[in-house]
């Protein structure tokens, strides 16, 4: 019998801080109106000191779950695709892990930069297919105001801080990710790069002082290698299911800028009606934009039972790609769960497994053997 990871559950979670074009005009030499006709952004989220992309990313769990009827302990895997991970290691996933109580689930991180969420979505697809995985979770979640410089007008006008999730489901009936492309161009790393921090540049004295530890990009070259790749990904990807640009409802693209969306849509030939943005609303919030984008389309009803779905995304690496997936909205409950319960269950577990490893240390000492 074959198996189909069909997307069952979906939630969002962006910070309350909502920050303007005219904001941003009072900290670098730019303007609103400069900032909308380049780009389409009007405001974006930043994430305040309690918020990182951990928390936004377990909000944006829990709400996939709910909308999908499943305990956290139902979940097998939890990929988070992040460029601003919590830490270094251990994974950002591992966090999400153990707050919300996915005690039987694998966890790790995806580096993919802003195509990180298809990449992320089509292992879990694999994985859900091959039989391994049953049910999984897969996150974008990026807090990029961490990274960004706010002095430097090419780059701080973009960014804006969220979470997107999906749940994804192992089912007999047809339907759910049908195919996946994903492409990379290492020779494109300086393009956009984060230089230092990472083993070749490790952090000292003249890496803080020359802004090394934040984003740098070549603006226009990303804007060309956009064009480029999205509109040959979206047909190469609809072509490796059997269908045509006519059969897909909507196509959900990153959230970059709106010339470069509106260039895909002129190339693959479809009226903006069948495109979703939202970028005015949160800026490019990376590999979060597309499950965000796709959050507020399932939500506003633009996508119905049955409707084929396309996705497409680039970013650093330079890495691109797309999905296409028929969406069947969530499989119906046997009875409702409440997975936000559990997270207190959760937290307790996590406590108690700190005492424990506490304790184990003062009765074999705690110095390495
Ligand atoms: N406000 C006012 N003027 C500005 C600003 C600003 N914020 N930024 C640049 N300018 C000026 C430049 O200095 C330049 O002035 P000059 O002509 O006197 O030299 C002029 O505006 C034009 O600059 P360009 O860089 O050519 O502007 P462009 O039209 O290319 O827009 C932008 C810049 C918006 C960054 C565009 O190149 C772009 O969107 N590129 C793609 C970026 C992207 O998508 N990045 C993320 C992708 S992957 C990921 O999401 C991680």
């Amino acid at each position: 019998m074959s198996r189909y990871a069909h997307i069952t559950g979906w939630g969002m979670a962006v910070p309350e801080k909502i920050l303007t074009n005219d904001e941003i005009a009072l900290m670098v030499d730019t303007n609103d109106e400069w900032i909308r006709t380049r780009t389409g952004i009007v405001q974006r989220r930043i994430a305040n000191d309690t918020e990182s992309t951990a928390s936004l990313a377990i909000e944006a769990a829990l709400k996939a779950l709910e909308v999908a009827n499943l305990r956290p302990y139902d979940i097998d895997l939890i990929i988070v695709s992040t460029s601003s991970p919590e830490y270094l290691f251990p994974a950002t996933a591992c966090l999400v892990q153990d707050e919300i109580g996915a005690i039987k689930a694998g966890a790790f991180d995806l580096s993919a930069a802003c195509t990180g969420f298809i990449y992320a979505l089509n292992m879990a697809a694999q994985s859900i297919k091959a039989g391994s995985v049953n049910n999984a979770i897969v996150i974008g979640s990026e807090t990029l105001s961490r990274l960004v410089d706010w002095q430097d007008r090419g780059t701080c006008i973009l960014f804006g801080d969220g979470a997107g999730a999906f749940v994804l489901q192992a089912n007999d009936k047809p339907g759910g990710v049908l195919s996946a492309i994903m492409r990379s161009d290492g020779s494109g790393r300086e393009s956009l790069w984060l230089p230092a921090g990472g083993s070749r540049m490790p952090t000292t004295f003249d890496t803080v002082q020359n802004g090394l530890h934040y984003i740098h990009m070549n603006g226009r070259e990303v804007f060309r290698f956009a064009t480029r790749v999205m509109v040959q990904a979206t047909r190469e990807a609809v072509e490796a299911c059997q269908l045509k640009m006519d059969d897909i409802r909507i196509v959900i693209p990153h959230q970059a800028n709106k010339r470069i969306i509106e260039a895909a849509a002129r190339g693959l030939d479809i009226p903006m009606e069948r495109v979703m943005v939202n970028l005015d609303q949160y800026g490019n919030t990376s590999t979060a934009s597309i499950p965000i984008a796709a959050c507020e389309a399932f939500e506003n009803g633009q996508v119905n039972n049955g409707d084929y779905v396309a996705l497409v995304g680039f970013g650093a690496g330079l890495t691109w790609g797309s999905i296409v997936f028929q969406w069947t909205g969530p499989i119906l409950p046997e009875r409702k769960v409440w997975p936000r319960r559990y997270r207190w269950l959760a937290r307790l577990r996590s406590v108690l497994r700190r005492l424990i490893r506490y304790i184990e240390g003062l009765i074999w000492g705690r110095e390495e053997p």
